[in-house]
């Protein structure tokens, strides 16, 4: 029975998983709040506070899958990309414990990682299968043919979909991530109160950097005219961006599908736990007759489960690295 430790730093959350044949024993993630009064995420504290929190977090996952250290099969880690410092805080720890414990050394891609997160709960979709990936660093649309053998066929150009999120909230002074917030907001307002332009982009490439300085001038001009405008209307306003948001991917994802002629679809990352988003599937999949996917809220933002995952399909692949496999913040696959 294939048993891996999996261990994600890439970002702003310290997360350690074992997974066993495929299936999660623990997923433990200690999320970090000192970069909430900062307004994104501080390189520097967040490799601070991945060290603070690794060791524990490791233990953690170790003693919650009620699994001792000599019975793992492979030490997994996330290569890339994200933030270089994050990245090497939890490249070396595995490297030192894949050394220690003269175990194989899995390196495995954050994006590939989210996609994958669609095939830890059952019903998972069949190959080959669409994914909308949507994440604070990442929008794509990627073609999976297989667990290891994935294309990208679209992505963003300039800001990805959580950072559409995440800006417009701070511009209406909400705190840092705004996506979930904007979320909660849009509940209760009106998704036709406001108009945002649809940015005309061609192919499966998206584009939301127009739609935040949209939002800017648009806030401005109606401030002149009544400074409680946010106040007042921030339900409205909110449910106004995400419907654009939402729009925006929902069509390009309906062009993929037609594209490739592929109706199984999937959504991953952590604007995938949007629950507009959600439901904008799940409707555009009885419309034109998709199956569609979603992780639970857990495996959508980041988590080592989804790192876990994918270095089990690695280990049935053989694909290992030596223990001089070093991280990086921007890599292609
Ligand atoms: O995948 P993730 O946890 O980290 C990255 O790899 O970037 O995604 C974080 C992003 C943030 O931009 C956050 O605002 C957004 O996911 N997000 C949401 C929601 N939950 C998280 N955006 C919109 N609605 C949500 N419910
Ligand atoms: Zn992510």
């Amino acid at each position: 029975m294939i048993t891996i430790l999996a261990i994600e730093s890439s970002c702003d959350e310290t997360a350690a998983s074992v997974c066993r044949e495929g299936r999660i024993l623990s997923n433990i993630i200690a999320s970090q709040k000192v970069h909430e009064s900062y307004g994104g995420v501080v390189p520097e504290l967040a490799s601070r506070a991945h060290m603070q929190h690794i060791v524990p977090v490791v233990d953690q996952a170790m003693k919650m899958a009620g699994v001792e250290m000599d019975s793992l099969d492979g030490i997994a880690f996330t290569q890339a990309p994200g933030l270089i410092g994050a990245l090497l805080v939890g490249a070396q720890f595995a490297r030192s414990m894949a050394l220690a414990l003269n175990k194989p050394l899995i390196p495995v891609h954050h994006m590939q990682a989210h996609v994958i997160a669609n095939l830890i709960d059952e019903p998972s979709p069949s190959f080959p299968f669409l994914c909308l990936t949507v994440s604070g660093g990442h929008t794509q649309i990627v073609l999976c043919e297989s667990p290891t053998i994935m294309n990208v066929i679209g992505e963003t150009i300039d800001d990805a979909a959580g950072e559409a999120f995440d800006k417009s909230a701070k511009i209406l002074g909400l705190p840092y991530p705004g996506g979930p917030l904007i979320d909660s907001y849009s509940k209760q307002g009106n998704p036709k109160a406001f108009i945002f332009p649809e940015p005309q982009i061609p192919g499966l490439n998206f584009s939301f950097s127009g739609l935040k300085t949209s939002i800017l001038y648009f806030l401005q001009e109606h401030q002149r005219q009544n400074p409680n405008f946010i106040e007042e209307r921030l339900p409205d306003i909110c449910a106004s961006i995400q419907r654009r948001i939402v729009t925006i991917l929902l069509n390009k994802l309906k062009k993929a599908a037609v594209e490739t002629g592929i109706k199984e679809i999937c959504l991953a990352g952590g604007v995938s736990s949007n629950s507009e988003l959600r439901s904008a599937l799940k409707e555009a999949g009885n419309k034109y007759g998709w199956h569609t996917y979603y992780p639970s809220p857990q495996y959508c933002t980041d988590n080592a489960a989804m790192i876990a995952m994918t270095a089990y399909y690695k280990f049935l692949d053989g694909d290992f690295a030596d223990l001089s496999a070093v991280p990086s913040a921007r890599a292609t696959w």
